[in-house]
């Protein structure tokens, strides 16, 4: 297992209005305690959509959950003239912990080229929100150049130029992984994880040691502690499976099935 804190990320997408969000954190949150879940084991993040941001801060804010929040996107402006853009600025404001950067959807969808991830990963910095910078590889890019060259490549663009200080997470997200039901092995997971950190250590030296570093792809509670077993392998970025909380706390509690 990791010797780092693990991180278990949930990735809701664009799914959940703002009181459907509220229930799936209350539910997570009162699931979590039931099973006497120890918040120091594992760090839980959420990531609901803008809409949902203000009212889910306020919730854990009012409740005391230990339950950390982060954002799907951010602009790479600060303010101004970005029709439909959320800054830095704002997402601080809102107690943002982490922010989603780069994830293989806005790659595919909305254009984003490594260029824009390393000024939104600026941004973030900026600001102080700790980046969490999706990487993974097409099924084509996988025949082609292997499994690990393509996340190695994104993951230096991000970081290229910045003071890196190891308040970031890398998300090994294989594409061909994503919403299929086609989920990578441990062994593979494991396998780019450690190359990426390689990779960090040969350009930003011994920040590598710190930085957390996720599989994500096709994650249940079912294949977690697989993945989570590997001391590569830091913790998960989960879609699907997170919109149910007991799912999703299941994740959070692979620690209890690692020895399964
Ligand atoms: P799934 O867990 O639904 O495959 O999604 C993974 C993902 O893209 C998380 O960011």
């Amino acid at each position: 297992m990791t010797s780092r804190i693990p991180f278990i990320a949930g990735n809701w997408k664009m799914n959940l209005d703002h009181q459907q969000g509220i229930a799936l954190v209350q539910k997570l949150a009162w699931t979590l305690k039931d099973a006497n879940f120890e918040y120091k084991n594992a760090e839980v993040v959420v990531f609901p959509g803008f809409t949902s941001l203000r009212s889910i801060q306020t919730l854990i804010d009012a409740d005391n959950f230990e339950i950390k929040l982060g954002a799907q996107d951010i602009s790479a402006h600060d303010s101004g003239a970005f029709t439909g853009e959320v800054s830095g600025i704002a997402l601080k404001k809102l107690d943002a912990n982490y922010v989603l950067i780069g994830h293989s959807e806005r790659r595919q969808f909305h254009y984003e080229t490594d260029e824009v991830v390393q000024a939104k990963t600026a941004a973030a910095f900026r600001h102080g929100i700790a980046p969490v910078i999706c990487v993974g590889e097409t099924l084509e890019e996988l025949e082609a150049e292997g499994a690990a060259a393509v996340p190695v490549r994104q993951t230096l663009a991000a970081l290229a130029g910045h003071e890196v200080l190891g308040n970031f997470v890398i998300a090994y997200e294989p594409v061909w992984a994503i919403g299929t039901g086609q989920v990578a092995t441990p062994e593979q997971a494991a396998s780019v994880c450690g190359k990426i950190r390689e990779a960090i250590r040969s350009a930003h030296g011994e920040v590598a040691d710190k930085v957390r570093i996720l599989y994500g792809g096709s994650v249940k509670a079912a294949n977690v502690a697989g993945f989570l077993r590997s001391p590569e392998v830091d913790g998960v970025l989960v879609g699907g499976a997170s919109l149910d909380a007991e799912e999703f706390a299941g994740i959070a509690r692979f620690q209890s099935h690692l020895a399964l």
